[in-house]
């Protein structure tokens, strides 16, 4: 895969962007309207200066390495910088989606979290594709299988999903849909690899891919033993710490993912009936507001 489009320039859309291009991909972005284009210029200039720290970052510490900017196992901070800063002026803007799509190996679909307008999006572009074009979304939380129909190919329509940061977190969940063909998933494992991502395999479709099915009962067991009145916050992070040999606790964990990000998920499942919900979500997400209300992290 060489022509890659990106659709939406947002904080995941501007980061995919400038790997793609860094590592030598030819690189469209597709926007909606002028007033997208004003929107995501901050973002993108936001992920190069964060790119930038982190580069020099590696040059004072030699043993950290942003994982996404090694090109062919070898990380040099001087050339990093160098092509860091070429690949911005490398990404081409387009606002027409017949000229963004047309001849691209796969379009990278990162608009908003929002169904209705990503099947809208979908129904728009599928007229306008090549034959050959793959199209992923990198959704978070909605199944590719929701989209593979509006997208006009299912077999060759699947989810790849960066994580925030894919400079330094370089890992990529690919995940099939009942329709995916093997051969698209293949090519999509075999891209995220070329713009210097670790991809996972996701052979059957699961909400969460694998590290939300991990992570997400995980802090919430945390969260659920502190508003149980269980324990409180160090000595849960300390009993996670001393007893598997993790780096982080829950709740450090859980400052670093965001509270507001942890409360909409605890809100989300609210709306399990009480006798059958693993966890006290509505205390959990009681407690969340307030912390998010009076501008407190559980570590600051
Ligand atoms: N932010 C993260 O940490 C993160 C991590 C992994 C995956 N994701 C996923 O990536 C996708 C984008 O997230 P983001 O954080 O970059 O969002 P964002 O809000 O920063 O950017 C969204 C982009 O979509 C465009 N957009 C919004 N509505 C649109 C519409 N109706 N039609 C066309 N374009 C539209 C916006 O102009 C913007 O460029 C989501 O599906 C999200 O789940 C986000």
């Amino acid at each position: 895969m060489k022509k890659i489009t990106i659709a939406g320039g947002g904080v995941l859309g501007s980061q995919i962007a400038l790997l793609n291009a860094y590592h030598g991909m030819d690189t469209t972005v597709w926007l909606r309207s002028p007033a997208s284009i004003d929107r995501a210029k901050p973002k993108f200039e936001k992920a190069i200066q964060e790119i930038l720290a982190d580069i020099d970052l590696a040059k004072k510490h030699p043993g950290f390495i942003p994982s996404g900017l090694v090109i062919d196992g070898q990380f040099d901070p001087e050339i990093a910088r160098k092509k860091i800063l070429e690949a911005k002026d490398k990404i081409h803007f387009e606002l027409d989606l017949a000229k963004a799509v047309d001849g691209a190996d796969l379009v990278i679909e990162t608009v908003s979290e929002a169904a209705p307008d990503k099947i809208e999006f979908y129904k728009k572009m599928a007229p306008l594709l090549d034959d050959k074009t793959i199209v992923v979304t990198n959704s978070s939380t909605l199944l590719p299988s929701m989209f593979a129909e509006a997208s006009g190919r299912p077999d060759r329509y699947l989810s790849l999903h960066f994580a925030n940061h894919i400079w330094k977190n370089n890992l990529t969940e690919v995940m099939v849909q009942p329709r995916t063909d093997p051969e698209s998933f293949e090519a999509v494992i075999d891209y995220a690899k070329s713009i210097g991502m670790d991809p996972v395999a996701v052979r059957k479709e699961k909400s969460g891919y694998l590290l939300n099915s991990m992570l997400v009962p995980f802090l919430f067991s945390a969260m659920d033993l502190l508003v149980t009145g269980v324990s409180d916050v160090d000595d849960i992070d300390k009993a996670w710490i001393k007893g598997s040999g993790a780096p982080y606790g829950p709740f450090r964990i859980l400052d670093s993912v965001g509270l507001e990000t942890a409360r909409n998920i605890a809100l989300m499942y609210s709306q399990i009936p009480d006798d059958i919900a693993p966890f006290h979500y509505k205390d959990i997400a009681k407690m969340l507001g307030e912390k998010i209300e009076k501008g407190e992290k559980f570590y600051s």
